[in-house]
């Protein structure tokens, strides 16, 4: 039977890229983002999960404003990154889990969640700035990935509740699943942070911290305010919050906060880093 082993929640923004791209790390500006990080990195040196279900959101590497699912699944055997155009390396291409795609793939349907199956799709820096982060430098990806991207961008969204409920669908998907793989869950994004229009560098810290006080006891706190009331509190590229409430729901009921770090700004954005892991019912 498979085994949940943790939860992997962090930022994303292509500014933390460029920031390992030109080994600031260490910079005042960055140090307290990368801070976060050396746990995360020994969890998984200890842990070693085989494969990772990772919940984030495209930013037009794959699907752009004229055809957006709200919810896609990669049932690719690979996923390849691609030019963005924020002068980032080409990260590695990730090698795929196609059996444990399809059989999630399968139980969604069956459990009346009409997702998008991708056998085909690009990885864009959502993905790739977070296992860079958490596997530095690695010659080839020490786990493979079943990437479900939520849209964040083109309205209507998912509501916060569908998301939490979406993972936890996942949650009984892994559950149900034959193979032994030790399972990672990932969410990326946020955390508050606006890029453009009227409020551009709005940033929410009572919001994040909100966020982060709930996400492992009471998840479903996160989901009582409707869409345009997060994107009021979080920001427009805040909601991406619904990334990490959809990991979190994958790791099914009760969980446990094993490691949390926060911090503002980097790039106008408000950032964290957290390890959940599950308790056993
Ligand atoms: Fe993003």
């Amino acid at each position: 039977m498979a085994e949940i082993i943790g939860g992997y929640f962090t930022s994303h923004v292509p500014a933390i890229g460029g920031a390992m791209h030109r080994g600031a790390q260490q910079d005042p500006y960055w140090q307290p983002f990368f801070d976060g990080l050396p746990p995360v990195r020994e969890l998984l040196a200890r842990k070693k999960p085989d494969v990772a279900v990772v919940f984030s959101n495209d930013h037009g590497l794959n699907f752009f404003l004229d055809t957006m699912p709200t919810f896609a699944v990669g049932a690719a055997p690979s996923y390849a990154n691609a030019d963005e155009g924020w002068g980032l390396p080409l990260y590695k291409t990730f090698p795929g889990h196609p059996a444990l795609s399809w059989h999630i793939i399968e139980a969604l349907v069956e459990d009346e969640f009409d997702v998008t199956m991708c056998q085909k799709m690009l990885v864009d820096h959502a993905l790739s700035i977070p296992f860079e982060l958490a596997w530095p430098g690695v010659e080839a990806w020490p786990i493979r990935i079943v990437p479900i991207g939520i849209n964040t961008v083109q309205h209507p969204l998912p509501s916060a509740r569908r998301t939490l409920a979406l993972g936890r669908a996942v949650n009984r998907a892994i559950a149900s699943w034959a193979g032994d793989e030790k399972v990672l869950i990932v969410g990326t994004g946020g955390l508050s942070h606006q890029l453009d229009g009227a409020r551009a560098g709005f940033m929410n810290p009572s919001y994040d911290q909100f966020c982060l006080d709930h996400l492992a006891a009471d998840p479903d706190a996160l989901t009582r305010d409707s869409i345009h009331d997060i994107v009021r509190q979080a920001g427009t590229q805040g909601v991406e919050i619904l990334n990490w409430i959809a990991a979190r729901g994958a790791l099914g009921e009760a969980a446990q906060e094993v490691h949390r770090n926060y911090h503002l700004p980097i790039s106008n954005t408000a950032a964290a880093t957290v390890w959940l892991e599950p308790e056993p019912a």
